[in-house]
């Protein structure tokens, strides 16, 4: 039998620590391009398993170009955040539910699983290490970036002997540079983001670099995002590279509805798409909200915008949180979405995007899903 060794958190290295940098003032943080003192560092081996994980300076990777993550798409990551609460602690918000979707992602594209509470312990200590640099204000937080890629140096198609996981960890502001700001939407048919059977369930690279092209075509006719559709239905699955969801209110019933797209393999398993599901099933009241993971299609969403049935819409993610949408250009027209008088959302968007944040920066406490790491 081959031994190889588990990831372990206890056998973390820490070297050549920086002295601590000047935090950037909050205006100046962009999404994503300023990135902290440290980063962790584990390598692994088919033949040894897990290596010694490392907290050292931010810095460059030394790769060979042959290295498979170039070639065939080895890599996957993940994004979560770490927040300082009011009462100055530093939490990560549902870091369990990025790590089973992380071991997910690694399964199938045969790179190695982990023990997700050890890498949870690892992403703690990198945090401590920084912590001086996690920012402090609403809508501000520490975004991280768990990352693993494929590192055999071999151009045959193949299983990874080799792999390097890292992470690295960005402060940073609101998504969009305009804040919590309704955005516009052009419905993409032209393009699929995901298919039965495919992989847009997992978080891998490979799903990104095509999403652009279509972004692109819609912000050329002045809409910030794309709205992913999927098959002769026509059905409603993502929003650019977030989970989204849409409200409606059925006329002759007065009912109201919160509907998501289901887990069917063609969507990513949001962890904010599952915080909001478990807020609202938690706090609308049941004889006037259904909340539905169900099949909805662009042409539903039409038909009911005509009848006055259309509530809301906005999408979900960790990166955004909630980002509301003010309307959709499908077959050359637009389909409206009601905001509240003089504000950027709807009631039940905004009420969604505070039940959030205050589990968030600590105002609320729910379950587990506030990890505090210093
Ligand atoms: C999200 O958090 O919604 C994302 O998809 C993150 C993005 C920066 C890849």
């Amino acid at each position: 039998t081959v031994h190889t060794a588990p990831l372990k958190a206890a056998n973390v290295k820490i070297t050549g620590i920086k002295t601590p940098s000047q935090p950037k003032p909050n205006e100046q943080l962009v999404f994503g391009k300023t990135f902290t003192d440290h980063m962790l560092t584990v390598e692994w081996t088919k033949a040894s398993g897990w290596g010694i994980p490392e907290i050292k300076p931010y810095g460059n990777l030394s790769l060979d170009p042959s290295a498979c993550v170039f070639h065939y798409g080895f890599e996957l990551f993940e994004g979560l955040k770490a927040y300082r609460t009011e009462d100055n602690k530093i939490t990560m918000f549902r870091p369990d539910k990025n790590m089973e979707r992380m071991n997910k992602s690694a399964a199938r594209i045969c790179l190695p699983t982990f023990d997700s509470e050890e890498l949870i312990k690892l992403m703690g200590k990198l945090i401590q290490q920084d912590k001086h640099l996690v920012p402090e204000g609403k809508g501000y937080s520490l975004y991280i970036r768990p990352t693993l890629i494929g590192t055999t140096n071999a151009l045959g198609v193949s299983t990874p002997d080799r792999a390097l996981l890292y992470v690295i960890t960005s402060p940073v502001g609101p998504y969009y540079k305009t804040g919590f700001k309704a955005v516009g939407l052009e419905a993409t048919d032209y393009a699929t983001r995901a298919w039965p059977g495919g992989c847009g369930d997992k978080k891998l690279g490979a799903n990104y670099a095509p999403c652009i092209l279509p972004q692109l075509q819609a912000a050329e006719r002045g809409y910030q995002q794309n709205l992913w559709l999927f098959g002769p239905e026509k059905n409603i699955t993502e929003v650019g590279t977030m989970n989204v969801f849409f409200a409606f209110k059925d006329s002759s019933t007065g009912k109201k509805e919160l509907v998501t797209a289901p887990l069917d393999g063609t969507i990513l398993e949001g962890v904010t798409r599952d915080s909001i599901l478990a807020l609202a099933r938690e706090k609308l009241d049941p004889s006037e909200w259904n909340i539905n993971e169900r099949y909805y299609s662009i042409n539903e969403v039409e038909e009911r915008a005509s009848k006055g049935e259309l509530l809301e819409a906005f999408g979900s993610g960790t990166a955004a949180v909630v980002s509301p949408i003010k309307t959709i250009g499908w077959t050359g027209n637009d389909i409206d979405v009601p905001l509240l008088p003089g504000e950027q959302s709807g009631p039940l968007t905004k009420d969604i995007a505070k039940w959030i944040a205050d589990i968030q920066y600590g105002r609320v406490s729910h379950g587990n899903w506030s990890r505090i790491v210093a």
